[in-house]
């Protein structure tokens, strides 16, 4: 079954003296147990598609279900059934962290045994034991987005939904959500994240969805949005190629001191064989979500054209 169904999803936010169409017929399907890793850039509408996910906001058009239930005919049903982290949203400053996740889980219709199992595995889980007892207005601001993280992964629901759950955190912290994060999806739970880590989309998601100005650009398993890229080869080299040269390949980029190709697979090939003859240093790799986001969204990557003359 689809955890999400987005029909035609559009929103259209109006105030007094102006509006701003932030999401633009949305259709989109997220299979149950998977990790959908939605990107694109600030402004792109994946806070608003996510508010009206877990029934913060309003659709001006279109439709959405979540698990079955309609987000703006059956919302009680649906915040049952999901836990939300929104976007630079913080915790209870005066309880502590054992505490926010047990009030929360009670709340929700947890035991008190349960809640207090729960708080403790879901602590350990993201390496917050030592603060379990530490009142939040004295944690970092990692840590509390830890907490945060925490909280919703103790809970029971079915679909979890987390607006850029690892921004600011240190690359162990980062790593042990994305272990939670995996663990839930292994347990058929579905989650929904949004970032501005490729490398953290690419490594945990089992499907993407691009966002650009509130149009759907590319949605699906990794592998089928690969397929779709003009490029779906990354060459590096150092040395011995003119720019002109590389034009006739793909499409090259001046990276400081060596060049970026974006290329197709014979291109690849051709390529390697030339720099193996010129004894130029070269690495060839398949695209990396970065590469994709930049080919799909396009225009992102400003060559500055004097320095890009200097390398050639
Ligand atoms: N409450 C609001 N009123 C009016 N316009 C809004 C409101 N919230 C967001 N917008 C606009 O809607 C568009 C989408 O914003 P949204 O917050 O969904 O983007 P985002 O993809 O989450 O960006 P970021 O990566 O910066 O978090 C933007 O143009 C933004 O200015
Ligand atoms: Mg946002």
């Amino acid at each position: 079954m689809e955890a999400l169904k987005a029909t035609g999803l559009s929103k259209r936010y109006v105030w007094s003296g102006g509006s701003n169409q932030a999401l633009k017929e949305v259709t989109l399907s997220v299979p149950t147990g998977s990790i959908l890793g939605l990107i694109g850039r600030n402004g792109a509408g994946k806070t608003t598609f996510l508010r009206i996910a877990s029934t913060s906001l309003l659709p001006t058009d279109g439709s959405m279900q979540i698990l079955g239930h309609d987000v703006v005919d059956d919302s009680v049903a649906v915040r049952e059934r999901i836990a939300v982290i929104p976007q630079e949203s913080r915790p209870f400053y005066w309880m502590n962290p054992r505490e926010l996740i047990y009030y929360f889980l009670t709340m929700r219709g947890h035991t008190k045994a349960d809640a207090r199992t729960r708080a403790d595995e879901a602590l350990a889980e993201l390496g917050l034991t030592e603060y379990a007892g530490t009142l939040v207005s004295r944690l970092s601001g990692g840590l509390r987005r830890r907490a945060m993280v925490a909280m919703v992964m103790a809970s029971d629901a079915e679909m979890v939904f987390l607006d850029e759950p690892t921004t600011g955190l240190d690359p162990l912290a980062r790593r042990s959500v994305w272990e939670a994060i995996r663990k839930a999806a292994k347990a058929n739970r579905t989650i929904f994240l949004t970032t501005h880590y490729l490398d953290e989309a690419d490594a945990l998601s089992n499907r993407i969805a691009i966002l650009e100005k509130g149009k759907l650009l590319a949605e699906g398993p990794r592998e089928a949005i690969t397929a779709k890229v003009k490029h779906p080869y990354r060459v590096v080299v150092s040395d011995g190629f003119s720019r002109s040269e590389l034009e006739r390949y793909g499409e090259p980029i001046w990276l400081e001191n060596r060049w970026l190709l974006l290329t197709g697979e014979r291109e690849a090939r051709e390529i390697s064989k030339m720099a193996l003859e010129r004894g130029a240093k070269l690495s060839l790799a398949p695209v990396s979500l970065e590469d994709i986001f930049m080919q799909i969204v396009g225009k992102d990557i400003s060559v500055d054209e004097a320095e890009a003359d200097e390398g050639a």
